[in-house]
């Protein structure tokens, strides 16, 4: 027999009534308006939980640091839209803005571009540590498990104070771990980072200069990687946030947690996609296949593909990232002189897929992913280290998100609970019983 249940909504509360109990459950409101069911007392009053795989329908805490509005295309940090931060800001007034909730004062900025320009170094047994991984190691583990060797060098516990530190330390950090996760791979020798470079200008300069060749900077492409770093720094509870969160959420340690979400980052249906997109645009040119074709494969059920750097679990429209970076890709292609093949055929691929029945019914846009493999292409990043400039990019937002967690006086390790749809209890057979 089915037990009767309902669901009804009452002001600001939800009644839910299951197997002939009910309960009043509370309505929490967001500032933008959005709606919540805290089912709290789910559990001790009916004895029920939900069940929401992929978490596609829970919110898993409450945030004042990222709005989202995917049915929209709107993305705003701490309450100001991405559009206006992509044009007017810079990757460290963003950092101080997600960390600290307001946008800096003069004075402020000054101290932070100082502190971290003070700690971009590593200790120099990090050689050592770099020397004993394979030579062909993908950038992305090796960043992850540099990021947690940190906590190997700085070793106190975490007070309030320290943890300022060990924010300090991690931002500084972040462009000369990559960089060298890149020398590593290609053999060549670390360059020690140059405190009269700016963020962006200081990674590029520890990327490209060799002791035998030095490097200068071009200002549009730091500008344009500086960008690229803005419209990556948060995206509240997405895969790998809600990881540094979880983790976070035992108490380890900053660098352990954030460990952690370069790792849950590093997958092609995350942040992975972007080296995903530029090796399918390659594959396309290189084999002359025509953007209808890949469509064509992407569609079909039956074939595994995927058109990378479309679809969204949040954005049913366009992405706001994407369009800003679109723009962008013109402008650095016309700058640095690289070959357009690879933007037209990512237009021509959105061009027809915003057009096809599949793509619209499902409401597919490009991704941050889309184009912005195109720049880091055309900047001279190599394919393997676009996602360890994404980690570089998203580490503000991961701390950020990481300290409102901490600081919550109401927050609890994270513990999901489930559906057991294993076997029921049974007698151990013996070995020599089993057949
Ligand atoms: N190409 C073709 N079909 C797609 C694509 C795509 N890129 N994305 C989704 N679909 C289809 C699915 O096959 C599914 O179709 P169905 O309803 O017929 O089964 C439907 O659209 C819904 O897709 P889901 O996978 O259920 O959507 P979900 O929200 O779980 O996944 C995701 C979102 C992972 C981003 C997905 O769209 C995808 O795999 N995109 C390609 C990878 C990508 O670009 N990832 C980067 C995301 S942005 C970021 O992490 C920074």
């Amino acid at each position: 027999m089915a037990t009767q249940s309902s669901v009804k909504a009452v002001m600001d509360n939800v009644e839910v009534t299951f197997g002939g109990r009910s309960v009043r459950l509370p309505v929490v409101r967001g500032s933008e308006g959005e709606a919540a069911i805290d089912i709290g007392r789910l559990r001790s009053d009916l004895g029920l939980i939900t069940l929401d795989p992929g978490y596609a329908n829970t919110g898993s805490c409450t945030s004042a640091i990222t709005f989202i509005d995917g049915d929209r295309g709107i993305l705003r940090y701490r309450g100001y839209p991405i559009e206006q931060l992509a044009e007017k800001s810079s990757f460290l007034e963003v950092v101080w803005l997600l960390i600290h909730g307001e946008l800096p004062s003069a004075a402020q900025m000054k101290e932070l571009k100082a502190q971290v320009t003070h700690h971009t170094m590593l200790h120099e047994n990090f050689r050592r540590f770099f020397a004993a991984l394979p030579k062909d190691a993908h950038p992305m583990p090796v960043c992850a498990a540099a990021v947690g060797a940190l906590a190997t060098f700085y070793q106190e516990p975490e007070s309030e104070g320290l943890i300022h530190d060990t924010v300090i330390r991690l931002i500084a950090k972040m462009p000369s771990i990559a960089a060298c996760s890149y020398k590593h791979s290609i053999g060549q020798p670390f360059m020690y980072p140059r405190n009269d470079l700016d963020y962006a200008s200081n990674f590029l300069y520890m990327m490209f200069a060799t002791p035998c060749e030095e490097y200068e900077v071009d200002p549009v492409v730091a500008r344009a990687l500086d960008l690229l770093l803005i419209l990556h720094a948060d995206h509240e509870q997405n895969c790998s946030t809600s990881t540094v969160r979880l983790v976070g959420s035992s108490r380890a340690n900053l660098f352990a947690s954030i460990s952690a979400g370069i790792s849950a980052l590093w997958g092609p249906l995350h942040g992975g996609a972007n080296q995903q997109v530029i090796e399918m645009l390659e594959r396309i040119a290189a084999e002359e296949g025509t953007a209808e074709r890949f469509l064509a494969r992407a569609k079909d059920t039956n074939d595994t593909t995927r058109l990378m750097g479309f679809g969204h679990r949040v954005y049913k429209s366009y992405d706001p990232r994407a369009a800003i970076l679109k723009r962008t890709c013109t402008e650095v292609i016309n700058r640095v002189g690289g070959s357009s093949r690879l933007l037209e055929i990512a237009m021509s691929l959105e061009e027809l897929a915003l057009k096809d029945e599949y793509f619209v019914s499902r409401r597919l846009y490009p991704n941050v992913d889309f184009y912005s493999g195109v720049i880091y292409k055309a900047i001279g990043i190599p394919v393997n280290m676009f996602t360890a400039l994404f980690a570089m990019g998203r580490t503000p937002g991961w701390i950020a998100q990481w300290l409102e967690m901490r600081r919550e006086p109401s927050s609890k390790i994270g513990r999901p609970r489930q559906i057991y749809t294993g076997a029921t209890e049974r007698p151990y057979v013996p070995m020599e019983r089993r057949g």
